[in-house]
């Protein structure tokens, strides 16, 4: 019970992220925390896995009696783990935090042959849902991309993760070096032959520090892109999805309910390298980051000290970290949830919810946050209305 200036009557739900930081290969779009494993050497699952214990011992006490709803391994390539690996995690975790009965346990998989072949012993180790990096069923999308698999390899990898997985998602990207409409649209139709539970497609983005920062590609202008995600919309309302968040869509009953939380402003322990959490308390929200090096993060854990950052989010910049993640979702929210997750009083967001509804960004129900169709257009538009004054 630390002082602090916010007043939060309840805690939201709590949610764990493991990242699992390695990959066969970096790939030239890619911004996350992710390191070419070489295949000479062996990956160091064991000490990563005893790292990752010491990490949440010492995080603790930061999240004692709560209970975890959902957890999300994350990468990095997780399925170059065993599932026996995966399965020591699982076990690692239960023996220190109390699941949610039900809580949801995805897990991301890249497509490869011996990756495939892992599915079913990801599920035995108790993951739940399975999220596979397809990015493109076109040959020479993904070679454009860089990635290791090819068309036949993710067709194989899905088929697979329908058989052995309930629930599963497929990732894939939009707006390609040189895509054309006809090209997507057979991605789309390849994707959705499997009659996927979720689906996330994302805006190819070019980000700074990357190779492909370094050395771009011709990729379509903003009004091709932007007839690409009617397309999506379209193709995937057409089969019975919903588009329930920017990049989301998903049948009913297989929303992801770990990126829910996130977009609810739930909190999170981010366990591994590089991993970030929120934590509410009574009067405070703080954030953390843990060593991004996985060596680095590996000698902090054993020593107990794995967060390389940390920080109190300040009262001025919770309204637009809250509507980061509120109005991303299609369906908005309920107002109250404002005060409940951010300990500050509605007169603190009354000028831009104004500024809002004036420019018919927000829809006029004065109990809902919840974004008009041009709002969702212009999300960062609406977004910017909540951003510190001065
Ligand atoms: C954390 S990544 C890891 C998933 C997995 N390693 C893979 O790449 O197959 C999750 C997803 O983010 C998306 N992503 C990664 N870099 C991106 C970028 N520069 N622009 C848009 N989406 C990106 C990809 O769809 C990817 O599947
Ligand atoms: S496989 Fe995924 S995490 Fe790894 S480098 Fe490629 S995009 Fe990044």
């Amino acid at each position: 019970m630390r002082p602090g200036t916010l007043s939060l009557q309840a805690l939201p739900p709590l949610s764990l992220y493991v990242h699992l930081p390695w990959c066969l290969k970096k790939c030239p779009y890619c911004d996350f925390n992710s390191h070419e494993w070489r295949k000479d050497g062996e990956l160091p699952t064991e000490s990563y896995l005893d790292a990752l214990r010491s990490d949440l011992e010492a995080a603790l006490p930061l999240i004692w009696g709560r209970r975890v709803v959902s957890i999300f391994i994350g990468g990095g390539t997780p399925s170059l783990f065993p599932p026996a690996a995966i399965e020591r995690l699982l076990a690692d975790i239960r023996a220190r935090v109390q699941l949610e009965p039900g809580c949801e346990i995805t897990l991301e998989a890249n497509p490869g042959t011996f990756e495939k072949d892992r599915f079913r012993g990801f599920r035995e180790a108790g993951v739940t849902r399975l999220s596979i990096g397809v990015q493109s069923f076109d040959d020479a999308k993904l070679q454009a991309l860089g990635r290791v698999h090819n068309a036949e390899q993710a067709q194989a990898a899905v088929e697979e993760a329908a058989q052995a997985f309930e629930t599963f998602n497929i990732d894939l990207m939009y707006a390609l070096p040189g895509q054309s409409m006809a090209e997507l649209d057979r991605d789309l139709s390849r994707a959705l032959a499997f009659k996927p539970p979720h689906l996330s497609v994302y805006h190819l983005t070019i980000e700074p520090n990357t190779m492909f920062a370094l050395n771009p590609p011709v990729v379509p202008d903003d009004d091709l892109a932007s007839d690409m995600l009617d397309l999506i919309t379209a193709r995937t309302g057409a089969q019975g999805m919903e588009r329930y968040e920017v990049s989301a869509y998903a049948r009913p009953g297989h929303r992801c309910a770990h990126n829910l939380n996130y977009w609810q402003f739930g909190d999170y322990l981010g366990i591994g390298a590089g991993a970030h959490s929120k934590l509410s308390f009574a009067h405070r929200i703080l954030r953390q980051v843990r060593w991004r090096e996985p060596a680095a993060f590996m000698s902090h854990a054993a020593q107990g000290n794995a967060v390389s950052n940390e920080n109190e989010v300040k009262r001025s910049e919770l309204p637009f970290e809250y509507m980061l993640n509120a109005l991303r979702l299609r369906d908005g929210v309920e107002l109250l949830r404002f005060s409940e997750r951010t300990g500050l009083p509605l007169s603190s967001i009354k000028a831009g919810l104004e500024h809002g509804r004036e420019r018919g960004l927000l829809e006029p129900d004065p109990a809902l946050l919840r974004p008009t169709a041009r709002g969702f257009d212009f999300l960062s538009d609406l977004q910017a209305l909540f951003l510190p004054k001065g």
